[in-house]
């Protein structure tokens, strides 16, 4: 472990200086993890987050991917969403929209090697139920098993909640479907959302969390009392896997010493 990290709960945790440094150390740990799993799988599975907070980090790859020496080869990557808003793919808050806009516009990675979550369905159970079926697909892991990604990517909102897992959520205990589509009362509608099992599943998580309006929900979520009900983000703990807090000082502000 490194001299800027320190064990927290089920994990590591890295301060680093600000929004900037966290996007550059964010691309180098995504990219570290998908030279390691193309080579030791030969091809590599990444959850991007959506919000805002990893655009930073998207920008660094595909920086990346278009200098003349890319570290990754892009074209065996293959790419899905930790959720999505019920929005269509070009609408404004579509996540797969800001991960086009900011990454996949510039990486050559293959269009059938591109999955996102269909958030203009009618039916936000049905998109789920659809994005289910083309996870089992691609990973070839049918019921029961779990695919496991190489690397799932999460922020963190205000109220502890993480992917489209917030506070109260009926899909928090969810033990067995691999994707949900819950109605989030606060938001008045619904999301379509990887399940902790999946989230659990995966080789390596990072969380992102950028800025001072995160401090008080990173120490509640890191110091605080166990409620994974009140702070979903407490539900991602990999069960063979590596979890790495990434935030920047502002962020951190709350933490103990
Ligand atoms: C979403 C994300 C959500 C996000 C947090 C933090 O669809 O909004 O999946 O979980 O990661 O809300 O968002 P910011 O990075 O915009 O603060």
């Amino acid at each position: 472990m490194s001299a800027d990290e320190r064990a927290v709960r089920g994990g590591r945790l890295r301060i680093v200086r600000d929004g900037h440094e966290l996007a550059r150390i964010a691309g180098d740990v995504f990219a570290t993890v998908a030279e390691t799993a193309l080579r030791e799988r030969g091809r590599f599975t990444i959850a991007l987050a959506g919000g805002a907070t990893p655009r930073a980090s998207y920008a660094v790859l595909a920086a990346d991917a278009r200098s003349p020496k890319p570290r990754l080869d892009w074209s065996r990557a293959h790419v899905y969403w930790g959720d999505e808003r019920c929005v269509p793919p070009d609408h404004p808050d579509s996540n797969y929209r800001m991960a086009r806009e900011t990454l996949l516009d510039v990486v050559p990675v293959p269009e059938a090697q591109v999955h996102r979550m269909r958030g203009e369905e009618e039916d936000p159970a049905r998109a789920a139920a659809l994005y289910e079926t083309v996870l089992r697909a691609s990973f070839d892991a049918a019921a029961p098993e779990v695919p496991r990604f190489d690397l799932v990517l999460l922020g963190l909102g205000t109220d502890a909640h993480t992917a489209s897992l917030f506070p109260g959520s009926p899909v928090l205990p969810e033990t067995t479907r691999l994707v949900a589509a819950p109605f989030v009362e606060k938001l008045g509608t619904h999301r379509i959302t990887l399940t902790p099992p999946v989230l659990n599943a995966a080789r390596h998580v990072v969380f992102m969390v950028s800025g001072s309006t995160k401090a008080e929900a990173l120490r509640d979520v890191l110091e605080g009392e166990e409620r994974p009900d009140l702070r979903p983000a407490q539900c991602v703990r990999p069960d063979r896997g590596s979890l790495l807090w990434l935030v920047d000082a502002e962020a951190a502000a709350r933490l103990s010493a």
